[in-house]
């Protein structure tokens, strides 16, 4: 019973969130939060007293249509990550790898055969909201798939060259800022991890690559990256100000 499969085994049992769901949500969180600025890894930085990755597996965790949630936490935190989550879901916890594919690949692999649609969601991205994970879920299970939710671009977007020489401006309308979670075909998002060579920074674009339709959805303001310490305060004062705790389970 030492043995750590055994472990592994008899928590994919116990892992499972609402039985009626029918998605298993990825949760990269095994990143170290360079642009955050030294400290512990980005995902166990506190927002409002908790770590990020606890305000993020609560929020996933209230979705209805979420039977799993897979988190892939920094590999010398795994125990901490599992004695951290106990009270706020059931999850499976697996070390990540070096780059955030390998750790979305690694979560992936943990995931039952039986889920059929895959949502992929930052820890960084810890106040997203319950709804958001539906919607993504949603539109998965209407036939798409791949789905992603985007915002508009508000900055005047510049392309420029050698010596920051502007070449021209980009037209904003056609551009979109994208977020988590992303939803797939668990079939499509497999077959794409396996296939992938090159790093990519979301999963979508290894579907574009394929050749796959990729569809947006609308995201939503507080679905914003914590990457960079404003995001933190701007995180803080969402918290205190929109109110998007779901009630305690
Ligand atoms: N991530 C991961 N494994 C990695 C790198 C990133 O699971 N090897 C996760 C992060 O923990 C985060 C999400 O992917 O939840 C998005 O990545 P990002 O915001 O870039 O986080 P970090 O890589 O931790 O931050 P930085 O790039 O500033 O170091
Ligand atoms: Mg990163």
């Amino acid at each position: 019973m030492n043995d750590p499969h055994h472990l592994v085994e008899d928590r994919d049992v116990t892992a499972q969130l609402h039985a009626r769901g029918d998605v298993a949500v990825l949760v990269p969180a095994a990143g170290s939060g360079v642009r955050l600025g030294p400290g512990v890894p980005k995902a166990l930085r506190l927002l409002a007293g908790e770590p990020l990755l606890v305000h993020a597996v609560r929020r996933v965790a209230a979705a209805p249509s979420v039977r799993l949630i897979v988190v892939a936490a920094p590999a010398a935190e795994v125990t901490a990550v599992r004695e951290l989550l106990a009270p706020v879901a059931p999850v499976i916890v697996v070390p990540g790898g070096a780059e955030r594919q390998d750790s979305v690949a690694a979560a992936l692999a943990a995931v039952p055969d039986d889920v059929d649609i895959v949502l992929v969601h930052d820890a960084a991205r810890a106040l997203t909201p319950p709804g958001l994970v539906e919607s993504v879920a949603a539109a998965v299970r209407s036939g798409h798939p791949a789905v992603i939710p985007a915002q508009p671009v508000v900055d005047t977007i510049k392309e420029v060259g050698t010596q920051e020489r502007v070449l021209g401006t980009v037209d904003r309308s056609v551009l979109r800022s994208v977020q988590t979670p992303q939803g797939f075909r668990r079939d499509v998002l497999a077959a794409v991890h396996e296939a992938a060579s090159a790093a990519h920074t979301d999963d979508a674009g290894m579907v574009e690559k394929a050749g796959l339709p990729v569809v947006c959805i609308p995201g939503s303001d507080l679905a914003l990256k914590i990457t960079r310490p404003l995001d933190l305060v701007l995180a803080e004062a969402l918290l205190a100000h929109a109110d998007p705790q779901p009630p305690a389970r």
